[in-house]
């Protein structure tokens, strides 16, 4: 097949595009570099033994995106554009609704032009909100900041939109923490700045980056009072949006499914384990609770084993080997190493 990725010079779009390119399919890129390098889409390209079309564009461009489907008539598009740090959409609401939410409807208007029908979307657990784990794909839904509320939003668009439409599939996929690198250590997570999330920012103290962990709070109620989540490997997310986008041939209509392992894991637990794949010590300290954090969150995975045949199967431990090894190989992201 032919896709259009959204977004796929990212982090998780770069390793679903080599596990693309590596099935036999044609990928065409389309990212407008806002948190990304154009060298990820240059390494994939390389692991990978043949180049995806690269389009440095932003999807929300109604002329350019249609000039891409005119010129390359994707026959499935597969979304992950977008932007993602929810502090950053309290701060900037409206870009957040116009790059995620106003650059998605276009993106549907478009594939409606071009007769394109398949789509796979990059959503998230934050849709969740303030519901009890295990989440179950009917678990009730309802975000707490603006980044959630986009996905939220979106996946009503596309829900209408799939309603509206009996041949348009779509296939919403609800990530819960993505870590993780291809096993080469040349893709990889590279955060602009400080980093948001707890393993880019373990990974740059174990590089020397950074010289301590903060710790968001001690006293939840979980096994050592730190907060407790579902890190999911990038390579087996990457995994799962090639089993939905099979899924999604001849099933038109809205389809959800988690992509969690099923288990959680503590903030010190993930230290140790970090601890153990590198073999350095990551001073830590003890701040306050991050606000707007829960306590714990993860999946139910099981309607993604059953519909899609898939499963994680790399572990917390294969996680943050991988991890290491992209950072310390790179231990300034994609910008001063080049090569
Ligand atoms: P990322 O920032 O690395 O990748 C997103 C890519 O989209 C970037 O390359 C960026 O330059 C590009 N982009 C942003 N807005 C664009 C626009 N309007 N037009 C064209 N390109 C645009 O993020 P990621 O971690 O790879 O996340 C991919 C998707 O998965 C996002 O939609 C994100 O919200 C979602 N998600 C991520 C996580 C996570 O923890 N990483 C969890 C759940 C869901
Ligand atoms: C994990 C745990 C923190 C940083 C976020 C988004 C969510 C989704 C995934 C996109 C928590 C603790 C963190 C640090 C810490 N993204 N922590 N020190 O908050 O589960 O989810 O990313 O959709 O929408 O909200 O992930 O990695 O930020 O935090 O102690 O420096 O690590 O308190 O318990 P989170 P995270």
């Amino acid at each position: 097949m032919k896709l259009l990725v959204t977004g796929g010079a990212g982090y998780i779009g770069s390793h679903t595009t080599l596990a693309l390119l590596r099935s036999g399919h044609d990928v065409v890129i389309v990212d407008d570099l806002s948190n990304s390098s154009r060298e990820a889409v240059v390494r994939v390209g390389e692991l990978a033994g043949r180049e995806p079309v690269f389009i440095e564009a932003n999807i929300g461009d109604a002329a350019r995106l249609a000039s891409v489907f005119a010129e390359h008539r994707p026959d499935a598009v597969i979304h992950f554009a977008g932007r993602k740090a929810v502090g950053e959409s309290t701060q900037l609401p409206l870009l957040y609704y116009r790059e995620n939410v106003a650059a998605t409807v276009t993106l549907l208007e478009t594939m409606a032009e071009f007769g394109c029908k398949r789509i796979v979307f990059s959503s998230s657990a934050t849709v969740y909100g303030a519901s009890e784990p295990p989440f179950t794909e009917d678990s009730p839904t309802g975000a707490t900041n603006p980044y959630g509320r986009t996905k939220h939003m979106i996946e009503q668009i596309l829900s209408d939109a799939a309603a509206a439409d009996d041949e348009l599939a779509v296939g919403v996929l609800r990530y819960f923490n993505p870590i993780g690198a291809d096993a080469s250590g040349r893709i990889g997570e590279d955060p602009q700045g400080i980093p948001n999330n707890l393993v880019p920012f373990i990974a740059q103290v174990a590089a020397g980056r950074r010289p301590e962990l903060v710790v968001f709070g001690n006293d939840y109620d979980t096994v050592d009072g730190t907060g407790v989540r579902d890190y999911v490997h990038v390579v087996d997310l990457a995994a799962g949006h090639l089993a939905a986008l099979e899924y999604l041939s001849g099933r038109p209509g809205f389809h959800v499914w988690n992509l969690g392992t099923g288990r959680g894991t503590s903030v010190l637990e993930l230290v140790a384990a970090y601890e153990a794949a590198s073999g350095i010590a990551i001073p830590y300290r003890i701040a306050p609770r991050r606000p707007g954090d829960v306590a714990v969150n993860y999946a139910d995975p099981a309607k993604a084993q059953r519909e899609l045949g898939w499963t994680a199967v790399k572990g917390i431990d294969e996680m943050c080997a991988d991890t290491h090894r992209w950072q310390s190989a790179n231990p300034n992201g994609y910008a001063r190493s080049a090569g």
